[in-house]
């Protein structure tokens, strides 16, 4: 799906396609660097995360194993709760392991706060996280960004793996939804 296909309900597009894809290169080749000699578990946060995954992985050099966990704090609204629940687990035990999350939006930062308190506890050797968004405006929540792909302003956006009511993430690009839409759906 493309920009022009979903001309109703955007505003603006913030981050094309070639912006993210090239980024995103960019933060696999420090990956390769730092991670030399070692084996991650690169774990991709669904589903926010997939289309960054993808990218990110294919374009990693070195040995890296894959696992994938489903976290939710928001609903289908646009305020994060705070309140996090695993909808499906890791496959691997990451005790003793190098683990390096991979999300879409670092947002409250609630949920990365407490995946990441949730990997340590579990025992793994090294947590370290990609985003590829980050809104600082909205931290409350104490993360660090290992990596990060782009710093967006407070606005809502969907696409690249981002949802808007669990639609568009198929949008191989990163947009701003018009004010309109999600005003509309709130009242
Ligand atoms: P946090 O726990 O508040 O940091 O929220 C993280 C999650 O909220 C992300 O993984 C997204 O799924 C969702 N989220 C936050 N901001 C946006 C946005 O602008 N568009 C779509 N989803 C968002
Ligand atoms: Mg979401």
């Amino acid at each position: 799906m493309q920009i022009a296909d979903v001309q109703d309900i955007i505003d603006h597009e913030m981050l094309s396609h070639d912006e993210i894809v090239n980024r995103i290169h960019e933060v696999a080749k420090q990956i390769d660097k730092d991670y030399a000699g070692k084996t991650p578990i690169v774990i991709c946060v669904l589903k926010g995360a997939v289309a960054t995954y993808y990218e990110l992985t294919q374009a990693m050099t070195i040995p890296m194993k894959m696992d994938f966990m489903s976290l939710s704090s928001y609903g289908s609204g646009f305020e994060s709760t705070g309140k996090i629940t695993v909808r499906q687990d890791l496959s691997y035990d990451v005790a003793g392991e190098d683990v390096l999350i991979v999300e879409d939006i670092v947002d409250s930062g609630n949920t990365l706060h407490w995946l990441v308190g949730e990997l340590n506890r579990r025992g793994a050797k090294s947590v370290e996280i990609f985003s590829l968004l980050e809104k600082p405006a909205r931290h409350t929540a104490k993360v660090e960004l290992k990596y990060k792909g782009f710093v967006i302003p407070d606005e809502f956006v969907l696409g690249f793996g981002l949802d808007y009511d669990e639609e568009y993430r198929n949008l191989d690009s990163i947009a701003v939804i018009k004010p309109e839409v999600y005003k509309g759906a709130n009242s």
